[in-house]
Formats: structure tokens, C-alpha cells, sequence
């Protein structure tokens, strides 16, 4: 049988990542998380001094860091210039910025290439892969041999953000649930490759489920087209 691909896109709080990772895991395929590349990008941009509301600056740096994706489901890394990003991308200074600086194209277009090779290598060299994020169905890999569209109310989204976020910095379930909104608001919005549901994609409504839930549907969806 010949490897599978699948995207997940949808937006931020409706258990992408969770729900990739393990049926990345639980069908041994790889895993990549493409939030993770543009949160790493733009750590890269706020370390190095360069200006994140100036898009032609944003533009002419892109292209210096050198992105490492790890792409095993139970131990995902990310870095930087060989500098391990783990940990600094999930502070809510880079989730602040990073609309911004995903929004710019030159930004996009290296980032879509390097997930169109890590993708490519994985169907050689692989089972398959799963690919997390906004754009990954409609623009990254429309050939996928199944896409999801993962949704949730505003609620239920900034409820299960909040809960990721306790113990790690302060945080109020109306600021997060703000932050959220306008972050999902920027990205839809954006020119270039917004977050959008693909016309063949698969929409799942997590709002009523538990996480178990959404991954054994998932499961169920690629063993179909395997
Ligand atoms: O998934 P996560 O919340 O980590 O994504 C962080 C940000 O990266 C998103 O809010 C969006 O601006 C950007 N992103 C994107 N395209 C993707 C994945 C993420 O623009 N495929």
C-alpha cells in the first residue's frame, strides 16, 4: 500500500495538535506541526531584532533562519539554527506576533516548501504523515489523500486554550478567548493562503466531543482511505 497523507487545517483551540499527534502516532506515521515553523520564524524575527509590524522587514529577513522540523509523533522538535525552539515559541509574545509574520508572503512561500519536502520525503521514505495548521488542505498539500477541518465554538476553543496554558503564564479565560479571536481573525482574513476550509475537506464539530472522540473519528476517516 502506497503512503498516506493527511491535513488537518482549522483553527486555533479546536485540539489540532492533540488530535494529530496521536493518530500520527496510533498509524505510525510522521507527524509535522506547521504552527510550529511560523512560531519558530517568528522568534527567530523577535530575537534578532527585526521589526514584526514592518512586513518589507519581515520580508527581507525570512530566508536567514534555518528551520529543523522533527517529525516523530511522540517527541516533535523544532529548530532554529540548531538551537532547540521547543520552548520559547509557546510564549505569548510569539503567539502575539505571529499573524503578522505569517501573513507575509516570502514568509509563506519558503515555509511551504520546506513542508512540501518534509512531506514528500515522508510518502518515500514512510507510511505517511500528518500536517497540522490553517492552510495545509487549500494551498500546502491539495493533493492530500484525506483532509480535515477541524471547528469548535468560540468558547469551547478559549476554555481548552486557557487549560493549556495554566501553570505556565497567567492568563484570564475572557483575555484568552479575545487573543484567540483576533488571531483567527487575522489569519481568515489574510491575502495570502488564509485559514480556509478545502472544498473536499472533511469538517469535524469537536465542540460536543472529548478528544478521544475526535481521534478515533480521524482513525476512522484514513483507515478508510488507506
Ligand atoms: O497552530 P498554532 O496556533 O501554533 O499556529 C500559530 C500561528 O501560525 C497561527 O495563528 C497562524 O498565524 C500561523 N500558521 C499559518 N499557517 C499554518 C499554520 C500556522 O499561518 N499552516
Amino acid at each position: 500500500p502506497s503512503a498516506v497523507i493527511v491535513a488537518i487545517d482549522g483553527p486555533s483551540g479546536t485540539g489540532k495538535s492533540s488530535t494529530s499527534k496521536a493518530v500520527a502516532a496510533k498509524l505510525g506515521l510522521r507527524y509535522l506541526d506547521t504552527g510550529a515553523q511560523y512560531r519558530a520564524i517568528t522568534w527567530w524575527m523577535i530575537t534578532n531584532g527585526v521589526d514584526t509590524d514592518d512586513p518589507q522587514a519581515i520580508a527581507v529577513a525570512a530566508g536567514k533562519p534555518a528551520l529543523v522540523s522533527g517529525t516523530d509523533p511522540a517527541a516533535p522538535t523544532i529548530t532554529v539554527d540548531g538551537l532547540d525552539a521547543s520552548g520559547p515559541i509557546r510564549t505569548q509574545e510569539v503567539t502575539s506576533k505571529v499573524s503578522a509574520v505569517s501573513a507575509v508572503p516570502e514568509v509563506r512561500t519558503l515555509i511551504t516548501e520546506l513542508q512540501r519536502s518534509i512531506a514528500a520525503e515522508a510518502a518515500r521514505e514512510a507510511e505517511g504523515i500528518v500536517v497540522e495548521g490553517r492552510d495545509i488542505g487549500t494551498t500546502v498539500l491539495p493533493d492530500a489523500d484525506l483532509k480535515i477541518f477541524l471547528t469548535a465554538s468560540a468558547e469551547a476553543r478559549a476554555a481548552r486554550r486557557s487549560g493549556e496554558l495554566r501553570g505556565k503564564e497567567a492568563t484570564d479565560l475572557a483575555a484568552t478567548k479575545e487573543a484567540l479571536i483576533k488571531r483567527d481573525a487575522a489569519d481568515s482574513g489574510r491575502k495570502t493562503s488564509p485559514l480556509a476550509k478545502a472544498g473536499d475537506a472533511v469538517e469535524v464539530d469537536t465542540t460536543e466531543l472529548t478528544l478521544d472522540q475526535v481521534i478515533e473519528c480521524v482513525v476512522t476517516l484514513v483507515e478508510e482511505r488507506r
